[in-house]
């Protein structure tokens, strides 16, 4: 049986775009729930400034008390150096650095150029080294960019060359805005692992006009293993316009489970979490399995 990797994205990149600021209490209390479903990886927060993204100003609150699971790993999102330092003090298995392909959104985002994210970036790769710690690179708007539009494809394979240079250890190719269409996503996916087949590369996708799932779709037919979702939906780039919630991990885990693809959650428990998360956020969530039930529920016959 085939398997893939399902990480859960939703406390950071769900819950940075929120318009009120979920407490710490309830993000730990997500965070151990979730560790208990069988997610291999929780990207649990981000260490950026506060004044950037205020609804992530506890992350080292919420890593140093939650729960830790053996083979769960706890990832963070880093934007510089200083989230580095900040997140391996609290003792991450993995720092996730991110930065964009494209200028505009690089600049408006984490004001500064994509050259100066790599040069940060080497700093962090050394800082890491010997630590035990995974350093993945995260490249935004590489299915295309809000300001830009489509990148060309030469771009995103340049900017792989220089992180593989640089020394990271895996790579996460994002659509922050659901820019991207099944066709593309398979060329791209088809000459990444191709040119580099040892990578561990992870797609990270956005449901914005309702190609999340197709798009990962055509990802894992391409031989792609590893995902990105968020509980629910929910998720976005608070400094993207137009973005919404990520390819939803219950609708993700639920497709590939009924394809016969081991994603090794258990989806029963994941919804489980999903229906804590309207309570939590005070609103209703994109994802749909959590409302449908799974494909094998069935209805009495209406009586006549
Ligand atoms: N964690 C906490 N504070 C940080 C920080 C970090 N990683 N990086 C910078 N700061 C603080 C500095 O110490 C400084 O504080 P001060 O005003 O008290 O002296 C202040 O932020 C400004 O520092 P500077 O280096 O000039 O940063 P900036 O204002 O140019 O912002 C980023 C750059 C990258 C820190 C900011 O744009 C950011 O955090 N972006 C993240 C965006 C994001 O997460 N988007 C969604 C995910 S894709
Ligand atoms: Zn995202």
């Amino acid at each position: 049986m085939s398997r893939v990797e399902i990480n859960e994205v939703a406390p950071r990149d769900g819950l940075q775009i929120e318009s009120v600021f979920v407490s710490t209490e309830d993000k730990v209390r997500l965070i151990n729930a979730l560790s208990v479903t069988g997610v291999k990886r929780i990207e649990a927060s981000s260490f950026t400034s506060p004044k950037a993204i205020p609804n992530l100003r506890d992350a080292s609150e919420v890593i140093s008390m939650i729960d830790r699971h053996a083979g769960v790993l706890i990832t963070a999102l880093v934007p510089n150096e200083k989230g580095c330092e900040r997140a391996l003090l609290c003792g991450v298995d993995e720092i996730n650095m991110v930065m964009s392909a494209s200028l505009s959104h690089s600049k408006v985002n984490l004001r500064m150029t994509p050259e100066q994210s790599l040069e940060q970036l080497q700093r962090i790769v050394r800082m890491i080294k010997g630590t035990g710690v995974f350093c993945n690179a995260s490249i935004s708007t590489v299915f295309g960019c809000p300001f830009e539009g489509f990148l060309p494809e030469n771009q995103v394979l340049s900017i792989i060359e220089r992180l593989l240079d640089v020394g990271v250890d895996g790579i996460t190719l994002c659509d922050t805005t659901g820019m991207a269409n099944p066709a593309q996503v398979k060329h791209l996916c088809q000459t990444i692992l191709g040119k580099w087949p040892e990578v561990p590369f992870t797609l990270h996708f956005h449901n914005t006009r309702g190609m999340g799932l197709a798009n990962a779709l055509a990802a894992w037919e391409a031989g792609i293993v590893r995902f990105d979702g968020a509980l629910g939906g929910v998720g976005g780039c608070p400094y993207a316009p137009g973005a919404t919630g990520n390819v939803c991990t219950e609708d993700l885990v639920h497709m590939f489970e009924q394809m016969g693809v081991n994603t090794g959650v258990d989806l029963d428990a994941l919804l489980m979490v999903s229906k804590t998360l309207p309570v939590i956020l005070e609103h209703d969530v994109p994802g749909q399995v959590v409302k449908a039930g799974k494909a094998d529920r069935r209805y009495a016959m209406p009586d006549r």
